[in-house]
């Protein structure tokens, strides 16, 4: 692989801090904010400093690190009982993303099996770099096998950022679309703006025009004029949290994209580590689905943007049925039509 297309990394452990590139700030400004305490953590995520479901695991678990500094500090031989608080307050941070969950868990796994005697920060520590490494392997292998999956000069739309940004680095639909252009099945992808955060235009615009990889920017209710012009060959979009009969939680307007890919014959591919799996919800209608404030749709970069006083329904994801996927890659494996059976084959 390129060295320049794995160059992007959002997540950094530098002087004993948690460093965070803030999204909210890109692409005008490459700003980075630095954590000592768990709690500043969990505002940084509720606040999309961080996010992206696997970027939010990741941060947890060095947040886990710090509450534990903290903990052993303040309440020595008694410091597994103050992290209950910490944890609790990271975990609430945002509800959607299972992968926040799954690395709290695997960090309270581990501290939990430490004598009370042990400074636990280093321990943690290395936990925390492991989970962070781990996923930057799996986006790597994930975006091997997406780009197998496709033909030679696909055209595809991704929605949101599943890039680089919202991992710990090459990204999950952005890997496979990374992969996929080094491997000469992807000759252009457009990318969503996607309401009400631009995540699509301000996050993987700019990564895909950092890898020098042809993108086109375009509103999301565009969509459906693309897909009946036949310039679209696949939808490639990452998960915040899939359900064990292969629903998908994603950035609310997948759902609106996968059942236009249904009427017009295009392939929807989900790309998402086994860490976004909830193998304990059978059904996507499980899921919670986090709502925003309004204001994130009345307002746009501090601006009024709708008459004072609008009511604005503002619901973060939404839940796209496993019958309207052809693919869930994970680095574990490709489902193919996913349904309770199916996915079975990667547990
Ligand atoms: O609200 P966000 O920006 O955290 O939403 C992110 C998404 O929906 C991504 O598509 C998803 O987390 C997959 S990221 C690899």
């Amino acid at each position: 692989m390129d060295k320049q297309l794995d160059s992007i990394q959002p997540i950094k452990w530098q002087d004993n801090r948690l460093c965070l590139l803030d999204q909210r700030r890109l692409p005008l400004e490459q700003t980075w904010l630095d954590y000592e305490y768990s709690d500043d953590v969990a505002a940084a995520i509720t606040d999309m400093v961080v996010r992206g479901a696997p970027a939010i695991g990741i941060t947890a678990a060095y947040g886990v690190v710090l509450a534990a500094r903290h903990a052993w500090n303040t309440a020595g031989v008694n410091w597994k009982q103050a992290m209950t608080a910490p944890l609790a307050h990271l975990a609430a941070s945002r509800p959607t993303a299972v992968n926040l969950h799954w690395a709290i868990e695997r960090m309270r796994q581990l501290y939990l099996a430490l004598p009370n005697e042990i400074t636990p920060e280093a321990i943690l520590l290395q936990e925390a770099h492991a989970i962070h490494s781990e996923d930057i392997a799996a986006n790597h292998a994930m975006g091997q096998f997406g780009s197998d999956l496709l033909a030679d000069n696909c055209r595809v739309l991704t929605h949101c950022n599943a890039g680089a940004l919202a991992t710990g680095g090459f990204g999950t639909a952005l890997g496979v679309i990374r992969q996929g252009y080094v491997d000469g099945k992807i000759n252009h992808v457009y990318a969503d703006e996607t309401r009400p955060w631009l995540q699509g235009s301000r996050l993987t615009v700019w990564e895909l025009q950092h890898d020098d990889i042809p993108v086109t920017l375009q509103a999301e209710g565009a969509a459906a004029s693309l897909m009946a012009s036949g310039q679209l060959d696949w939808v490639i979009v990452g998960a915040d949290r899939i359900t064990a009969n292969g629903d998908v939680a994603n950035k609310v307007g997948t759902y609106m994209l996968a059942i236009l890919a249904k009427y017009h014959n295009v392939k929807v591919m989900v790309v998402a580590p086994t860490s976004t799996i909830d193998w304990a919800l059978q059904h996507g209608d499980e899921i919670p689905i986090e709502q925003r404030d309004g204001q994130e749709v009345t307002m746009l970069a501090g601006q009024q943007i709708a008459p004072v006083g609008t009511v604005a329904l503002n619901p973060a994801f939404d839940v796209t049925p496993a019958s309207l996927i052809d693919a869930i890659v994970t680095e574990k494996g490709v489902v193919l039509s996913p349904a309770i059976e199916t996915m079975k084959l990667i547990k």
